[in-house]
């Protein structure tokens, strides 16, 4: 075994349904990356609402438990499998993976490497990987937002709808976005015009300031209030819904609230209003890889262009070791952050 491969690798295991502190820490020996792999060296790998999830069981197709958290990750090749160009190693790249970010090394398949631009921090970089693929498909790909447009993001502090905000900024539309009060002001820093998400009369605020409705809005909260998400549409206008946190700690099936979810997206959509429902799902289309590569590519790489030109300011919220796990976790559920806590192995 050559010098390189004797060296360890941390990783993050969630053995079951536990609280933040029950995650595990975990050494190995460096795995060897195989044909058409690279080993990267994580620089950067982000907590995701979906590992909210993930630790209560609740996230729609998690694997069976134990396993390795980690939606996305940013690092530098440290080594290729054969038949790999050796010139990538040193190279930096970031990954959209699902599981298996908390790691400090990650075996990944060439083909789904995306490469960062020189010079961009790679923690700034790695809260837009899934953040940026989400809310840039979402806006460009499915509501097609054009300038002059007004859309409505919920969770206008979080993770996907700090981006989401700037994005649509950048096309030039106007934003609504909700978001716990104390985070009006980050949410005014962006560029949207704050309400409080937790509001009785939300729906009456919005239409104060969009008295014809909004042309999309984008519901990542599910349950009984994406009505009222569907009911504020323009004429023509379009509802993403792109998740249901407002469902991650009931009790029950984790699937049942999709499901229903589609239900109601199906039934709107036979409706004769002139008004789109759709649910985005990041991996749809995954069948087909060589499309579904060639997308993710075109798509991170626009947006970490407008990273490194400036455009798009990343919100990080914090940057925790990845021994210090379950501090990052107990941040990211708090509801005091905006933006992204990175994990840094
Ligand atoms: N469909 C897809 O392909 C896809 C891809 C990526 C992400 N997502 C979904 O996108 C959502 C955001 O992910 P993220 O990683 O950006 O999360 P995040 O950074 O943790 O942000 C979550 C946001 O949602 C708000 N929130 C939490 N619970 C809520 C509730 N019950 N009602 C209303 N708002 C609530 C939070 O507000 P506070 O800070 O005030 O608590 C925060 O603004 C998640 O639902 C995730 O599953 C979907």
């Amino acid at each position: 075994m050559s010098q390189q491969s004797a060296e360890q690798v941390l990783e993050v295991v969630l053995p079951g349904v536990v609280e933040p502190t029950g995650l595990e820490l975990r050494r190995r020996a460096r795995p060897v990356p195989a044909r058409g792999q690279a080993l990267v060296r994580v620089e950067a790998t982000g907590v995701s609402f979906a590992e909210q999830q993930m630790r209560r069981a609740k996230y729609y197709d998690q694997p069976p438990f134990p396993f390795v958290p980690g939606y996305d990750l940013v690092g530098t090749v440290a080594e290729v499998g054969p038949g790999v160009d050796a010139a990538l190693v040193g190279g930096r790249f970031a990954a959209l993976t699902k599981i298996g970010g908390w790691t400090s090394h990650a075996l990944v398949d060439v083909a789904d490497l995306v490469p960062v631009p020189v010079g961009i921090d790679p923690v700034e970089a790695e809260t837009l990987v899934v953040n940026g693929l989400t809310a840039w498909q979402m806006l460009h790909g499915v509501a097609k937002v054009t300038a002059g447009q007004m859309v409505l993001v919920h969770g206008a502090n979080g993770g996907v709808g700090s981006t989401l905000v700037q994005l649509a900024r950048l096309a030039g539309a106007r934003v609504i976005g909700t978001a716990s009060p104390r985070h009006h002001d980050a949410v005014r820093e962006l560029g949207a015009t704050p309400i409080d998400y937790r509001a009785t009369d939300l729906s009456a605020r919005v239409r104060a300031l969009a008295p014809n409705g909004v042309d999309a809005v984008f519901d990542h909260v599910g349950g009984p209030g994406i009505v009222d998400s569907y009911r504020l549409l323009a004429p023509r206008g379009t509802l993403v819904a792109y998740g249901t946190a407002s469902t991650r700690d009931q009790e029950g099936s984790s699937r049942l609230p999709v499901l229903k979810l589609f239900a109601r997206l199906l039934w709107w959509n036979a409706l004769p209003n002139g008004h789109r429902a759709t649910f985005f799902n990041i991996w749809a289309g995954k069948r087909d890889a060589p499309k579904f590569r060639a997308r993710l590519n075109r798509d991170l790489g626009a947006v970490l262009a407008l990273l490194a030109d400036g455009s798009l300011r990343p919100q990080v919220a914090a940057r925790v070791p990845l021994a210090q796990v379950a501090d990052a976790v107990a941040l990211a559920e708090s509801g005091t952050v905006t933006g992204k806590v990175v994990l840094v192995p």
